[in-house]
């Protein structure tokens, strides 16, 4: 290696550097904290054990320091809360703040203003429930529509057993089509830029995201300035995909606003988001700004990234989940065929409800999917007492330990980790319920709104895929889950699909 004389005083100011991190952070904990798991590097910490090996690491920290425990990581105390202590997290929803805990590591807002701001949020979830969930029923047969569209094209003829790559978006497509359909409605849903458009929104917003965040050893606050500052001179890696929602969508809204007029009362108003939005007081308007475009693509875009994403994600999850077991697929099979006669190939909410089996199955593979720590909250209040007398202070983070939720022993039996698939029909406990030891969705007040609709698209999906093919993994074995960190992913080897012979 070589070493010039500038390379001297480069490591002797890293090292001055370092030493004053050192010295400025050195974590501060306040009496009675939650067990604090000791450590051997200054600075570092545990930010190793967390980053590559954490389901190893955390579990034994549970073990020797119960639950809540606190770690110390890129540079910051975080507070981690198991199956005892994150329902008191998720219950005292004015001390969490999940946004607040959110805004360092994903910085949404840079790029959509409104991301975040607790008004916009309210109305995300009122737009979900009024406008999604309570209509689900009449949305059901679109739905199947667009998904048999999607399989069609993104699976399609498998006379041939067919590899396809998962890797690269996570069936993302497949989803982005219900999900357009029911957003932007009818007129444009077909339109294969928007489609792309929500399809890769959130896969090229996560390209910044990409980058480690080292610099949080200094500050968290540090690591989001410098990972948006491509942001703020002007590179927006989404801008592309608002362009385009926008140029599609403005003759839309302007031929609804004109139709509203001619017909008066006699307007048939199409059932989408779009329209509910434009029914209400606050997007109320006479014509089509730029102003008001921008306003609604954000708000959609807001959508977008909570639902397409993670369902996808889930949906390929739970594929890999099914091809791995071949002591499975019969009996499921048999279920979706014989709804599928029932039904004569038309679902409805009904059709989909007893789809019990399925339900069940796709349960199981959400406690699976291999997520260890994930949904920070930040304590706002000047502290937290937690049930057991331990305190916290103001601002601290605290984690999800989402697996020691998932894999409770006394929930799920002495071998939590092995996959039950019909836990959820025994106990009655369907995919989209919450329950203590089942945090997919969250709990309590703030569970995700859209749990219905993605329970709803997904067992749709697989139940369709299932009907039309077989499927295999390359290996003919349970593919492993990846995990970035902390949080799991679908695995990459692929998916197998073969026609079934009808
Ligand atoms: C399982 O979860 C319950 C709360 O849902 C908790 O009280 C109990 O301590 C947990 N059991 C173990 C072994 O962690
Ligand atoms: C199953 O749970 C649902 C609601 O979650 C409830 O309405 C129903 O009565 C339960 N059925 C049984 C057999 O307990």
């Amino acid at each position: 290696m070589y070493f010039s004389f500038e390379t001297i005083p480069a490591v002797v100011c890293v090292f001055i550097a370092t030493y004053i991190i050192y010295w400025i952070k050195k974590p501060r904990i306040s009496k009675n904290e939650p067990p604090m798991v000791p450590y051997k590097f200054p600075i570092i910490g545990h930010t190793l054990d967390y980053l590559f090996n954490a389901e190893n690491f955390l579990a034994e920290c549970r073990q020797k320091y119960g639950d809540p425990f606190n770690i110390y990581v890129f540079g910051q105390v975080i507070t981690l809360a198991g199956s005892e202590a994150a329902h008191e997290v998720y219950k005292h929803i004015d001390t969490f703040n999940l946004l607040s805990a959110t805004r360092d590591t994903f910085p949404l807002h840079r790029v959509l203003k409104s991301f975040g701001d607790p008004e916009t949020m309210e109305q995300v979830v009122k737009t979900i429930r009024e406008g999604i969930t309570a209509k689900l029923p009449l949305y059901t047969g679109r739905i199947q529509k667009k998904l048999m569209f999607s399989i069609n094209k993104e699976i399609g003829d498998c006379s041939n057993p067919k590899l396809i790559r998962t890797a690269n978006g996570d069936f993302s497509s497949l989803i982005a089509r219900p999900v357009a359909d029911v957003l932007v409605g009818q007129e444009i849903s077909n339109n294969e830029d928007v489609i792309k458009a929500f399809a890769n929104f959130i896969r090229d917003f996560t390209s910044i995201l990409a980058i480690p965040p080292i610099l949080s050893f200094i500050h968290p606050k540090v690591h989001t300035q410098v990972i948006t500052l491509p942001l703020r001179f002007g590179w927006n890696p989404i801008g592309k995909h608002v362009i385009t929602l926008k140029k599609y969508l403005k003759p839309v809204l302007e031929k609804r606003l004109r139709d509203k007029e001619i017909f008066g009362d006699k307007y048939e108003p199409p059932l989408d988001i779009i329209e509910y939005l434009l029914n209400k007081p606050e997007y109320e308007t006479k014509v089509i700004t730029d102003d008001y475009l921008n306003n609604i693509c954000e708000f959609l875009f807001i959508f977008i990234v909570t639902s397409i994403h993670t369902t996808s994600r889930h949906l390929t999850s739970a594929l890999y989940d099914f091809a791995g077991r071949p002591e499975l697929w019969d009996d499921i099979y048999e279920e979706q065929v014989r709804i599928d006669k029932e039904c004569n190939g038309e679902l409805s909410p009904q059709h989909i409800d007893k789809m019990v089996k399925l339900d069940s199955f796709v349960r199981e593979s959400f406690r699976n999917f291999g997520t260890v720590v994930a949904v920070p909250h930040r304590c706002l209040d000047e502290s937290y007492t937690f049930k057991n007398g331990k305190t916290i202070p103001k601002g601290r983070i605290v984690q999800t330990y989402l697996m020691d939720i998932h894999y409770n022993t006394t929930a799920y039996g002495p071998e939590p980790k092995s996959f039950l698939p019909y836990h959820g029909l025994k106990n009655n406990f369907s995919a989209s319920k919450t329950d203590k030891n089942y945090f997919t969705f969250g709990s309590g007040k703030r569970a995700c709104p859209g749990r219905f609709f993605a329970v709803h698209e997904i067992k749709m999906g697989m139940h369709k895929i299932i009907l039309n093919y077989h499927i295999k993994t390359p290996s003919g074995k349970i593919e492993k889950k990846i995990r970035y960190g902390t949080i799991g992913m679908p695995p990459v080897a692929g998916l197998i699909f073969e026609n079934r012979k009808k």
